[in-house]
């Protein structure tokens, strides 16, 4: 009998994967908290949350029951002209936490989706309004999605390449860096000053998918206020950020002004089940609030706020509020905080930095970019070690549900220091 990963190169076409030089995919048969077992009994510790959105470990029993509860009484139903308890509830509780002053919830099915929504509503919200304002600014490197209008806010880089003559344009600001944050600022400002931009939009203090680019609070602090002086939408890409990455629930709890708009998903669900929100202030929504069908919000989804997915979200929320969990949180950040210290002067290292939960480490390298030579060497050297640790390029990072124990934490450092050493004499 064949194995699944032997069926699986037959039909499948993964993503993100040159499927020439990575044939084989590890075929995982079960989750239990941080582990991931596969076809042969192998088991997997998942550092990186399974592409960031595991929130409270996999196979959770409680999210489990939740959903079998719900998927037996109403699996799904249309969400045009009908609602349910588990949308509505959820949509309560999202806006009791969520930051600024958000009052409606437009539900999606993915990161990317919430973005294209995000970037509709400013747009629109500005022609129904009859004001000129169609511009749109982005930060150097950002990611917002795959889709053609996540895409076109997202730095131009190898992921756009192939569809650059296709991308509408945006206009981007430097990243923050160390050293540069005044000049990012500056040329938001020069932009804004035009008097015609709809909108920014940014991943709030961390970049993701740039090689977790880390900046101040009080940076985007002063971004959103800059947008607020210039009556431009403020966007929060909160899809990898939200539900407690970097520390408090949300990174925009990390300052005082509010965005406009803020797109979630990944741990919405605790990671079970795709799901995306765009939430917005009662102003956006009175835009679209019209006799005139011509000013609706022309967007939908055929699963729309999925009753399942939504009681997941709701179960996921219920173990985030605990207090265990944020204790889980702070245990993780300062076991980060006392791993970073101690590795921060190794000569393999470029740089060390974290935000919250999220700990990522530059290594040196001739070929600092997403191809970098190193990246395929230290994802063998992790998967040896049976560890799930997908680095961008040549900076590897830690983003961990927030269940791991602090032995497997310890078990992750232990392996990184063991690959900085390779790293030396090599
Ligand atoms: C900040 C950010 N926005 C949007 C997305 C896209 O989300 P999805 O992969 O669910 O489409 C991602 C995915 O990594 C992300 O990190």
């Amino acid at each position: 009998m064949k194995t699944i990963k032997e069926r699986d190169r037959e039909v499948i076409w993964h993503p993100y994967t040159p499927m020439k030089a990575w044939p084989e995919a590890i075929a995982i048969v079960k989750g239990e908290g941080v582990w991931l077992i596969d076809e042969d009994g192998d088991r997997y510790l998942d550092a990186i949350s399974s592409w960031w959105v595991s929130l409270h470990g996999h196979a959770h029993p409680y999210i489990a029951q939740k959903v079998s509860e719900q998927v037996g009484t109403l699996e799904h139903c249309i969400f045009a002209g009908f609602t349910h308890e588990p949308a509505v509830r959820l949509a309560e509780r999202l806006l009791e936490i969520l930051p600024g002053e958000m009052r409606k919830i437009f539900y999606s099915d993915n990161g990317s989706t919430a973005v294209e929504v995000a970037i509709k509503m400013s747009l629109q919200y500005w022609k129904n309004k009859g004001i000129k304002k169609k511009k749109l600014v982005a930060l150097q490197n950002a990611y917002h999605g795959d889709t053609f209008g996540a895409m076109a806010v997202s730095g131009r880089s190898v992921f756009t390449e192939a569809f650059t003559d296709f991308l509408f344009d945006v206009v981007f600001i430097p990243f923050p860096g160390r050293g540069n944050s005044s000049e990012s600022i500056s040329a938001l400002e020069a932009v804004l000053q035009q008097g015609d931009v709809a909108a920014f939009i940014v991943e709030p203090l961390v970049q993701g998918s740039a090689g977790m680019c880390m900046y101040d609070p009080d940076v985007l602090d002063t971004y959103f206020r800059l947008c607020q002086q210039y009556n431009t939408h403020i966007i929060a890409d909160e899809v990898m950020t939200g539900f407690g990455r970097t520390g408090p629930l949300f990174a925009c709890n990390q300052v005082q002004a509010a965005p406009d708009i803020v797109c979630l998903s990944k741990g919405l669900t605790g990671g079970t089940m795709p799901l995306g929100v765009t939430a917005c202030t009662q102003d956006i929504f009175d835009a679209f609030y019209d006799e005139d069908r011509s000013k609706m919000l022309y967007h939908g989804h055929s699963f729309t706020a999925n009753p399942t997915i939504c009681a997941a979200a709701l179960a996921s929320l219920d173990l985030l509020l605990e207090d265990s969990c944020t204790e889980s949180r702070k245990r993780i950040i300062n076991a980060h905080k006392e791993f970073a210290l101690s590795v921060s002067d190794h000569k393999a290292i470029a740089d060390v930095r974290q935000t919250g939960t999220i700990l990522a480490i530059e290594l040196n390298t001739d070929t600092p970019s997403y191809h970098s030579g190193l990246r395929d060497v230290v994802y063998r050297f992790f998967l040896g070690k049976k560890i799930i640790m997908r680095p961008l390029g040549n900076i590897i990072y830690i983003l961990p549900p927030y269940c791991i124990s602090n032995y497997e934490l310890q078990y992750i450092y232990a392996c990184i220091k063991e690959l900085l050493e390779s790293v030396v004499s090599s």
